[in-house]
């Protein structure tokens, strides 16, 4: 089948190179010119392990093709898939504007029966202001799905190909078999349902991982005042099927481009729909505050309190970790942002590393020295700080790092060490709810 993708981002790219890999022929659209001529030579714009091999393969097989033009590649598609941004906007709600444009200039340019496929994250409710747009500029006809992504950054590739579900929203059954025929070669639970079913899915979903995320840090906070340890129990917890391991972890709160905003957009449209999402405003409340609880264990940490003032001047910090999470080099909504801005407010000199995101974070956090390898960036520091938990930072050499900073102190926002080890190494430790 042809296909065309519109926008080259972390959905859009996964979904061309994995759509073209079997076999389809796909056009990737995008408005920036520089991406589009970096893809062209096969170049990734950013790190997604095994994403660059595929798009290489498939542009050297003649089945993947990177545009800025609308007509070069909609015309000759089947189905168009919608993957452009849907950020926030400052009152929470999605940001759709991106998405009404490609919607605009896709509609200009259909050639025959087409199918649109939403897999941007948007709200529900818009049904009618899609199919208006696209009405007011079409010639021929057109049907609507929606089929969210569920992909994680860091394992996007093979999550494509081997999801839990694929989500088909659409009443029409001409669309259900065109998409149901396009995912024929890849596994997973299929659902099909009306576009606005689809949509919630996704939302809440997010809101659901969301909510084990804040859950777990609020019981890391009881762990602490009960003196329990938190591990253990959400261990615990988490053996019971009913309830599952993935996202039952406490650490410095929720980051990244779709949680954040995806639970803000949806206590949004909750709100639009006459409904007051309490336990997910209670969800963003518990994330938002989960920073500063981590900022006064740093500050406890190195017994840096002045009466009621917080001050962190004269201190020196080894952070470990700027991406919103491991394998990635993404930094929308990262932790790291929040915690080094305020560390900084408070006086604190900020030495960072990480693996892939130091690039994306200079552009953010301009006023942090950036150390090219783990031994540069703990020297002399009077802690060392875990932010995101990279496999690479559990593997450190204790006798090491002992040597290497000023002070033995480690506060770790990701439980990433054991923390009896770490005390019978020598080091005061700080954790999450142990
Ligand atoms: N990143 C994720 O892990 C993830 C996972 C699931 C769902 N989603 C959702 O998927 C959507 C896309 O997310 P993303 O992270 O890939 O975004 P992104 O910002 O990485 O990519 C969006 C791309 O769309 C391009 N674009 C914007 N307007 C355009 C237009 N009119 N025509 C062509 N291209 C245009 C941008 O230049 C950009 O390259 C969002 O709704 C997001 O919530 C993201």
């Amino acid at each position: 089948m042809t296909i065309t993708v519109i926008g080259a981002g972390y959905v859009g790219l996964v979904t061309a190179a994995v759509f073209a890999e079997l076999g389809n022929k796909v056009y990737c659209v995008d408005v920036i010119k520089d991406k589009i001529d970096e893809l062209k030579r096969g170049e990734v714009p950013f790190f997604e392990p095994m994403l660059s091999d595929y798009i290489k393969k498939n542009l050297k097989e003649k089945r993947l093709f990177f545009t800025t033009s609308y007509s070069e590649s909609v015309p000759k598609s089947k189905t168009v898939f919608i993957c452009v941004g849907t950020p926030p906007k400052t009152n929470g709600e999605a940001d759709l504007s991106f998405l009404f444009s490609a919607l605009r200039q896709t509609a200009k340019n259909l050639s025959g029966y087409t199918l649109i496929t939403i897999k941007s994250t948007i709200p529900i409710g818009y049904e009618d202001d899609l199919e208006e747009t696209v009405r007011k500029y079409a010639k021929e006809k057109f049907e609507f799905a929606a089929s969210p992504e569920f992909l994680r950054e860091g394992t996007a590739i093979a999550d494509t190909l081997h999801p839990d579900r694929i989500v088909i929203g659409s009443s029409s059954k001409k669309a259900q078999k065109m998409l149901l025929e396009l995912h024929a070669p890849i596994s997973g639970e299929r659902i099909i349902t009306d576009m606005r079913s689809a949509q919630l899915i996704k939302y809440a979903s997010n809101a659901l991982l969301a909510t084990k995320v804040s859950f777990a840090n609020s019981i890391a906070i009881l762990c602490e005042k009960m003196n329990a340890n938190v591990t253990k129990v959400l261990a615990g917890v988490g053996a019971d099927r009913r309830i599952g391991h993935p996202f039952l972890y406490p650490g410095v709160g929720y980051g990244g481009s779709c949680l954040p905003k995806d639970v803000l957009a949806f206590i949004a449209q909750s709100t639009r729909f006459d409904y007051d999402f309490e336990l997910l405003r209670a969800v963003d409340s518990i994330n938002n505050d989960q920073i500063e609880r981590f900022i006064n264990k740093i500050r406890e940490a190195l017994e840096a309190k002045e009466g009621k003032r917080i001050n962190l001047d004269g201190f020196s910090l080894a952070i470990l970790g700027l991406a919103f999470k491991p394998n990635t080099d993404d930094m929308r909504d990262a932790p790291s942002i929040k915690i080094i801005n305020r560390l900084i407010d408070l006086g604190a000199k900020i030495t960072a590393h990480d693996p892939r995101a130091m690039v994306n974070a200079k552009k953010i956090l301009p006023h942090v020295t950036y150390a090219t390898d783990i031994s540069k960036a703990i020297q002399g520091k009077d802690a060392l700080v875990i932010v995101t938990e990279w496999p690479q930072f559990a593997q450190l050499d204790l006798k090491q790092v002992k040597k290497l900073l000023k002070k033995p102190i480690i506060i770790d926002g990701r439980n990433l060490f054991n923390a009896q080890k770490i005390k019978e190494a020598g080091f005061k430790y700080v954790g999450i709810g142990q």
